[in-house]
């Protein structure tokens, strides 16, 4: 499996069926819904907690059941299996994919598959539990407020210092997760290079109360490590340590750093006490690493029994992935669907529409896990890729999106396929007592209030509204009738689960960690390296030099770069 060649998609029975049905397709929404009364219950799926209706797609059986033999003809069950069982199947780096091993629950609680999982010697599920051991344990101290600064005060601010898979995933789960954590604790997210944003994070902070968790796979990361000694001169500064001798301000460290990373011995050159780091695997991307101790600060905030839920969330849905038969595999029927709008109707971007404020970074979070996953041009054995790959995915809650671009979605020229999420069960329950009298009645549920709006987007999108209906509302300008005619056909996907929960949040991430997979398998390629980061990291140590003054390394510089630099520091001063 890890050394064998993709198999050509394009090549495939299912694929040219698709050709040619997407060469006179045109989607006819209204007209299926009106032929087949079962259309929505037929396409409606479960995936643990989540409904997931793929109903309003652009799908016919005829579609669906070509898409689900190129599934079959590329491997895609074969594959995660592999994966799964800890085969490198990330083969530019030669290294297994294992971040489902990361919530597999202990074998003392019954449903670890039997065989053992093992990785070069290594056993993996005894190493994740010691290791989430270790942070619970961890998380428990700063909680309970037994682990104290170093003047004795209890910690109050956690800040995350970490950037990509290190930052993005905790900050949308702490988000998310809001309602959980604990009171008195906070948690604060310094990712990008620009001193604004740790200016910004420790302005107001008081550094007795401070603890910085250092969060990078690699400990090499110039954003991160940066940042961190940043952190530590401001810890040092604020504590009135800056001419203080080396024991003081190394105990100071100690009280206020601890580090997440697979480079243990970089943490303990950084000055933090091994002690307190916390480890992952070379087996864990970046992108995939939010459920391991890179989460530290979300455990922190949430507690353990929480983040016990959040992980049995994903596991849900990975033991979804792998038993559901790929007919009802939610994952699989899903990322089907993307390789349909991106391979065949020409979709080059999807939407991702969280209706629940408490999902806000999730786009943010979606955009590097599929898009640093997917965006590939050459597959796993080095050879061009044959078809497009990846999506741009993009997107921000409703309400706020539908003020500002669904106007593009519903009337623009091209085909954004969307994804609609929400909860029923809000985590406040507000009524608006008085009320308007017109659009919203006394004591209306703001709540449905809102979901009704999470009903009406995805109905308009499939169904639009014809110029006649435009002409039955009065309009006789037919000018302003074109202007106000919908042509509905735009497809989406609604997913509706019960609340926001730890574990329902988990099962959302392993979700779209699945399509990714999925789309990744039938494209070809490695969805777990990322090349494509490099060149712009050199080039960025090339130029540093530049930028400071350095005359030799500025003429070194194309034109273009070089009269820019030259520009910054006239404007600079
Ligand atoms: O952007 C490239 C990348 O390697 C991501 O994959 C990763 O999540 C991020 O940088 C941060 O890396 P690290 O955790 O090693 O600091």
């Amino acid at each position: 499996m890890t050394d064998s060649a993709p198999v050509d998609p394009t090549s495939t029975a299912g694929w040219k069926q698709l050709d040619g049905i997407a060469a006179g397709f045109s989607p006819d929404l209204r007209g299926w819904f009106d032929a087949d009364p079962g259309r929505a219950e037929k396409y409606t799926f479960q995936a643990a907690d989540l409904t997931v209706d793929l109903s309003k797609g652009l799908v016919t059986d005829e579609i669906l059941q070509a898409l689900l033999q190129v599934a079959k003809d590329t491997g895609v069950a074969e594959r995660y299996q592999a994966m799964i069982s800890g085969e490198r199947i990330n083969v530019t780096e030669d290294r297994a994919v294992l971040h489902t091993a990361l919530r597999r629950p202990k074998a003392t609680e019954g449903l670890v598959p039997a065989a053992p999982l093992t990785v070069d010697g290594q056993d993996v599920d005894a190493d994740v539990h010691a290791t989430l051991d270790k942070v619970y344990g961890f998380a428990e101290q700063v909680r309970s407020g037994a682990w104290t600064g170093v003047t004795g005060k209890r910690i109050e601010t956690v800040v995350n210092i970490g950037i990509g898979g290190s930052d993005l995933g905790p900050v949308m789960v702490y988000e998310a997760l809001k309602p959980y954590v604990q009171p008195g604790l906070e948690a604060r997210f310094v990712s990008n290079i620009d001193p604004a944003d740790i200016h910004e994070k420790t302005a107001d902070l008081d550094p007795e109360t401070t603890l910085f968790i250092v969060a990078s796979k690699t400990f090499g990361t110039l954003e991160t490590l940066t940042n961190a000694r940043l952190a530590r001169q401001w810890l040092w500064e604020r504590l009135g340590l800056t001419d203080a001798g080396d024991d003081e301000k190394k105990d100071a460290v100690a009280k206020h750093f601890v580090a997440v990373s697979t480079a243990l011995d970089k943490v303990a050159a950084f000055g933090i006490d091994p002690e307190n780091a916390f480890g992952f695997w070379d087996w864990v991307g970046g992108r995939y690493s939010v459920d391991s101790a890179i989460g530290t600060s979300v455990v922190i905030a949430i507690g353990k029994e929480n983040w016990e839920q959040f992980l049995a969330g994903f596991h849900a849905i990975d033991e979804h992935m792998r038993t559901a038969p790929l007919e009802q595999n939610v994952p699989v029927l899903m990322g089907l669907l993307n390789v349909w709008y991106t391979n065949f109707l020409g979709a080059q971007s999807h939407a991702v529409l969280p209706y629940t404020q408490y999902l806000h970074r999730f786009p943010a979070y979606l955009q590097q896990l599929t898009m640093e996953s997917n965006g590939k041009r050459v597959r796993w054995d080095g050879s061009d890729v044959v078809t497009d790959t990846g999506e741009v995915f993009w997107g921000e809650p409703g309400t706020n999106g539908q003020h500002a671009f669904y106007q593009l979605i519903h009337q623009g020229t091209r085909l954004i396929p969307a994804d609609f999420i929400t909860v029923a069960k809000p985590a406040h329950a507000l009524a608006d007592q008085t009320g308007d009298g017109k659009a919203v009645q006394p004591g209306q549920d703001v709540h449905s209030l809102f979901l009704a709006n999470f009903f009406a987007q995805s109905k308009a999108l499939a169904f639009g509204k014809t110029a006649d209906e435009v002409r039955a509302e009065g309009t006789t300008d037919e000018m302003i009738v074109a202007a106000r005619t919908f042509t509905g056909n735009k497809p989406s996907t609604s997913i509706l689960a019960p609340e926001l929960t730890p574990s329902v949040l988990g099962q959302l991430i392993a979700l779209y960690e699945h399509i990714v997979f999925t789309e990744g398998t039938i494209w070809g390629i490695d969805s777990f390296d990322q090349w494509g980061v490099e060149l712009g990291k050199q080039l960025a140590l090339q130029v540093a030099p530049a930028v400071d003054g350095d005359q030799d390394a500025l003429d070194a510089q194309d034109s273009s770069t070089k009269a820019l630099i030259a520009k910054y520091l006239e404007l600079r001063g």
